[in-house]
């Protein structure tokens, strides 16, 4: 009968999604089932992407920009609390919110989104929805910056772009407009956009001519660093999503604007191998996770260092050996004069390592850094706070970054 046949097909099919949607992930993440259906949905988009980008219909970058923008885009929509605009600040587009009455001088936050330097707005309803929360909890004006992507942006435009925002922020003129206090401002950001605002707080912390600087950089599961691909973090979570390990290699590579070729070298760490004599024994021990890192996260892991690699990568690609690019890279001077530091990382992320060694490379160069770590954290869980995903340790850590900066900002 028809309907037998519906139920058979019905059945089918709920077995071929179930199996897609399927993902054995580590125990201890929160709310496994939500984050396979994220990984799912992520993973669909990606494959229509790449598919579209095999058949030259478009660039990957370009078919996925445009999906997040059609669900994810929004307008700058005032609410009774936080008054949004779209601004530009330093040449560079921004969304401001602007928390409504109160007499007195406001804090004041510079932000920059995630999404490998590719992906991703100021004006995502998601990062409008935090900036909107941050604004009116903190009574802080936040200023979400839209730096250039990648494919047409590459490093170091994206730096560039934060920087030429930044410093128009802390200009006189810029905190007198918004009503914000000199004393009390801060640079943020998430995954890429933790990038950004690390390498930032180094350039303009190490800028004597800089009269207003940040009091506190917060860092959201930043990337810090290209040379290792096999931290302890890197191979407990390969395969967890959202962030899988070869996804996080071909972000470096569009961000850096070096040939996509270069991702199995990188994923080899054959781009580090002993024999690149453009990395010396300083570069290493800056990223030197057995000594950097406490036990309980090295857990059983062991480094993969090669002897020999292909000594071109490096050549080819000298800006994985930018601090501008990699944070990680700083000397300990430059380190000692970036502000006091919150830095958050998740357990199930390959992101951790580099948040946590930077962490100790911030606290032995004499600044005060605070380790905000989630045991059931995964990569870019704070993007999911709100509804409809409202990821349990999303809001945790959410809470826990705006009472961090309630206390210190
Ligand atoms: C890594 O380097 C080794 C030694 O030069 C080489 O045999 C291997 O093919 C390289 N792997 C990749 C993916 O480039």
């Amino acid at each position: 009968s028809v309907r037998m046949r519906l139920l058979l097909a019905g059945a089918v099919l709920l077995s071929a999604a179930a199996y897609y949607v399927y993902l054995p992930l580590p125990s201890g993440v929160s709310e496994p089932w939500k984050l396979m259906l994220l990984d799912a949905l992520f993973r669909s988009v990606m494959q229509a992407s790449d598919a579209a980008h095999a058949l030259g219909v478009c660039h990957r970058l370009h078919l996925l920009n445009r999906l997040v923008s059609w669900v994810e885009e929004t307008e700058a929509r005032s609410c009774d609390a936080v008054h949004v605009t779209d601004s530009t600040l330093g040449g560079v587009p921004t969304r401001v919110f602007h928390p409504v009455g109160g007499g007195q001088l406001k804090r004041g936050i510079v932000y920059f989104h995630g999404g490998g330097w590719a992906l991703g707005s100021a004006r995502m309803r998601s990062y409008d929805l935090l900036c909107r929360k941050m604004a009116k909890d903190l009574d802080s004006v936040v200023v979400s910056v839209d730096y250039r992507l990648a494919p047409e942006a590459v490093f170091p435009d994206q730096y560039h772009d934060a920087l030429a925002a930044s410093r128009a922020f802390l200009s006189p003129e810029v905190l007198e407009r918004y009503g914000i206090d000199p004393n009390r401002v801060c640079v943020s950001g998430d995954s890429s956009g933790g990038n950004l605002a690390a390498a930032v707080a180094q350039e303009l912390g190490s800028d004597d001519r800089q009269s207003i600087r940040f009091k506190v950089q917060a860092l959201i599961y930043p990337v810090l660093q290209a040379l290792d691909f096999h931290t302890a973090s890197y191979q407990q979570n390969q395969a967890v999503p959202i962030l899988h390990r070869p996804l996080m290699a071909r972000f470096w590579l569009q961000y850096l604007g070096a040939d996509p070729s270069l991702e199995p070298l990188l994923l080899t760490n054959n781009h580090s191998s002993l024999d690149q004599l453009l990395i010396g024994a300083d570069a290493r021990s800056k990223v030197d996770w057995t000594t950097l890192l406490p036990a309980e996260r090295r857990k059983h892991f062991r480094p993969v260092i090669r002897p020999r690699g292909s000594p071109r990568a490096m050549g080819a690609v000298p800006q994985l050996m930018d601090a501008r690019a990699a944070p990680l890279l700083a000397d300990r001077a430059v380190l000692g004069r970036t502000p006091t530091a919150y830095v958050l990382t998740c357990e199930f992320d390959v992101l951790r390592d580099d948040g946590l060694m930077y962490v100790r490379r911030l606290q032995e160069a004499g600044v005060t850094a605070t380790s905000d770590h989630y045991e059931d954290g995964f990569h870019g869980c704070m993007a999911f706070s709100f509804l409809p995903v409202a990821s349990s340790v999303g809001r945790r850590s959410l809470d826990n970054y705006i009472s961090w900066l309630d206390h210190n900002l």
